[in-house]
C-alpha cells in the first residue's frame, strides 16, 4: 500500500512538476513561451492543450453517453495535498474510477489539481469557451486502469489519460465559506504554504461535493496533451459544459496563501495555466442535442420534398 503511493509520486512527479525551475508559469526563462523549445517532445506537437473551445462548431457525437463515477460519493478517497510550486495537487486513494462518457475502457482517478489566475478579478482556466476564461479550472487526472497508475506507461498511449476539466466561477452574492467541500479543501491551504509542504487529509468529503451543482452528462471532448511539461499527447479530453460555483473568498485564498518556492519571501502563486494551443483542425464533439437533430432532419426533409416538387 505504501510502496504504491511512493511508485505514484514518483512516477508523477517528472511530467506534472519537475522539481527544479527547469519550467514555470511566471518567469520569462521557462515560462510557457519557452515550453516547446525546451520540451521538443511534446510541447511543440500538434495536438497540444489547452484550446479555446467554439462551441457552434462542436459536433454532436451520440457516443458520448453519461460517465459511471466509482467512488465519487465516498468520503475517504481525498488522500492529501501537496503544493508543487506550481499548483495545488490533491493525491486520491485507490479505487477512485470513471468509465462510460465515450470512453474505451476503464480509468484510474489518480489526483486533482487547480489552475487559476488572482482571485476572481484575474481569470485563470486552461480552456476558454467562445473566447472566455473562466476564474479556475479544476482537473481531474485519470489513467487507463490497465496501466496500474503507471503515468509513463499512460503518457505512451494516445488515449493513456483522460483528463476531466471542470471550470470554477464566483458564487454570486455575498456568500462566503461556500460550499462547505470547498470550505473544508481550502482550509488546508494554510497548512501548504510553501513550495513541497503537503498535508494529509482527515475530515470528511467527497468528489462529488466537490463537483455539486455540475450536470455531469453535459461536456465537450476532444483529443489534446499534458497542460504542464512534457505536454505528452496522450490526454482523451472532457470539459463540462456547466461550472462550480464556489464563494469568492475561498477563490481568493488560492492566489493569497500558497508560495512557488519554499520559503515565505518567494512569490505568491498567481496565474498558474497554460496559454491556449493551436487546435490544427482538430474537431471538438458534444452530445447530439435533440433539437440539433430535429433541425437536420427537417432540413433535410425539406430538401428531399423541394427535389420531390422539383420532378413532378
Ligand atoms: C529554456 O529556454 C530558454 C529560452 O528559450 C533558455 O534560456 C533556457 O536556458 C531553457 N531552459 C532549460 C532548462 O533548458
Ligand atoms: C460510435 O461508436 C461506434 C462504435 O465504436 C462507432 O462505430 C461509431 O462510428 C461511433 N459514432 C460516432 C458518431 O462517432
Ligand atoms: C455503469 O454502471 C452500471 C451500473 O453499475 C453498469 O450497468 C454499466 O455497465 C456501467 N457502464 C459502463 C460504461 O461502465
Ligand atoms: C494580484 O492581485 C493583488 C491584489 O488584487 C495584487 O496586489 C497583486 O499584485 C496581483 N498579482 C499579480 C501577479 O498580478
Ligand atoms: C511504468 O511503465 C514504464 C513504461 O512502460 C516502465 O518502463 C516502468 O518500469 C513502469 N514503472 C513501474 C513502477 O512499474
Ligand atoms: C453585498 O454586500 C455589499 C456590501 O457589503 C452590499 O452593499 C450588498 O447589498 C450585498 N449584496 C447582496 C446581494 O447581499
Ligand atoms: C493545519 O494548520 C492548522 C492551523 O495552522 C493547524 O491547526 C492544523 O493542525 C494543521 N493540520 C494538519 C493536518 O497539519
Ligand atoms: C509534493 O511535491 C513535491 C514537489 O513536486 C515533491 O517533491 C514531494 O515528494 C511531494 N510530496 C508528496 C507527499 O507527494
Ligand atoms: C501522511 O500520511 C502518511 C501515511 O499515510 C505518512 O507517512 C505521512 O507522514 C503523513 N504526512 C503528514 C504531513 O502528516
Ligand atoms: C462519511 O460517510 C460515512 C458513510 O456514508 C458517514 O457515516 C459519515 O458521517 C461521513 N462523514 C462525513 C464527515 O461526512
Ligand atoms: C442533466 O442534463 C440532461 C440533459 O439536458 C437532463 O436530461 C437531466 O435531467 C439533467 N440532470 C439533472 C440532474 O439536472
Ligand atoms: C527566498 O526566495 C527569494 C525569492 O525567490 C530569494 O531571493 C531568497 O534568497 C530566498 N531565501 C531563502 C532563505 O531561501
Ligand atoms: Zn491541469
Amino acid at each position: 500500500m505504501n510502496r504504491l503511493v511512493v511508485i505514484i509520486s514518483i512516477c508523477f512527479v517528472p511530467t506534472a512538476y519537475s522539481s527544479e525551475a527547469d519550467w514555470c508559469y511566471n518567469d520569462p526563462t521557462c515560462d510557457d513561451t519557452t515550453w516547446p523549445a525546451n520540451f521538443t517532445h511534446f510541447c511543440n506537437g500538434s495536438r497540444q492543450s489547452p484550446i479555446n473551445i467554439v462551441s457552434a462548431k462542436a459536433i454532436g457525437n451520440v457516443n458520448l453517453t453519461s460517465f459511471n463515477f466509482t467512488k465519487y460519493k465516498d468520503n475517504s478517497t481525498i488522500n492529501s495535498l501537496n503544493n508543487t510550486g506550481e499548483t495545488v495537487l490533491v493525491q486520491l486513494n485507490s479505487g477512485v474510477q470513471i468509465s462510460g462518457g465515450g470512453l474505451s475502457e476503464i480509468y484510474d482517478s489518480m489526483q486533482f489539481h487547480l489552475h487559476w489566475g488572482n482571485g476572481t478579478s484575474v481569470p485563470g482556466s486552461e480552456h476558454t469557451v467562445d473566447g472566455t476564461r473562466y476564474p479556475m479550472e479544476m482537473h481531474i487526472v485519470n489513467t487507463k486502469a490497465k496501466y496500474n497508475r503507471n503515468i509513463t506507461a499512460a503518457s505512451a498511449d494516445s488515449t493513456g489519460i483522460a483528463a476531466l476539466g471542470f471550470f470554477i466561477e464566483a458564487m454570486p452574492g455575498n456568500t462566503t465559506g461556500s460550499p462547505a467541500a470547498w470550505k473544508a479543501l481550502t482550509s488546508y491551504l494554510d497548512n501548504i504554504t510553501l513550495k513541497a509542504n503537503s498535508v494529509n487529509i482527515t475530515s470528511g468529503f467527497s468528489l462529488d461535493d466537490l463537483l455539486k451543482g455540475v450536470n455531469r452528462t453535459k461536456y465537450y471532448r476532444y483529443l489534446g496533451s499534458l497542460t504542464t511539461p512534457n505536454c505528452s499527447e496522450a490526454v482523451v479530453w472532457t470539459v463540462f459544459k456547466e461550472t462550480i460555483k464556489v464563494s469568492k473568498d475561498l477563490i481568493n485564498l488560492f492566489s493569497t496563501r500558497l508560495h512557488i518556492e519554499h520559503n515565505a519571501t518567494s512569490a505568491l502563486m498567481t496565474n498558474v495555466y497554460r496559454k491556449t494551443q493551436a487546435s490544427n483542425g482538430r474537431i471538438v464533439t458534444t452530445q447530439a442535442t435533440v433539437s440539433g437533430v430535429s433541425k437536420t432532419s427537417f432540413s433535410l426533409g425539406l430538401m428531399a420534398w423541394m427535389l420531390l416538387m422539383l420532378y413532378c
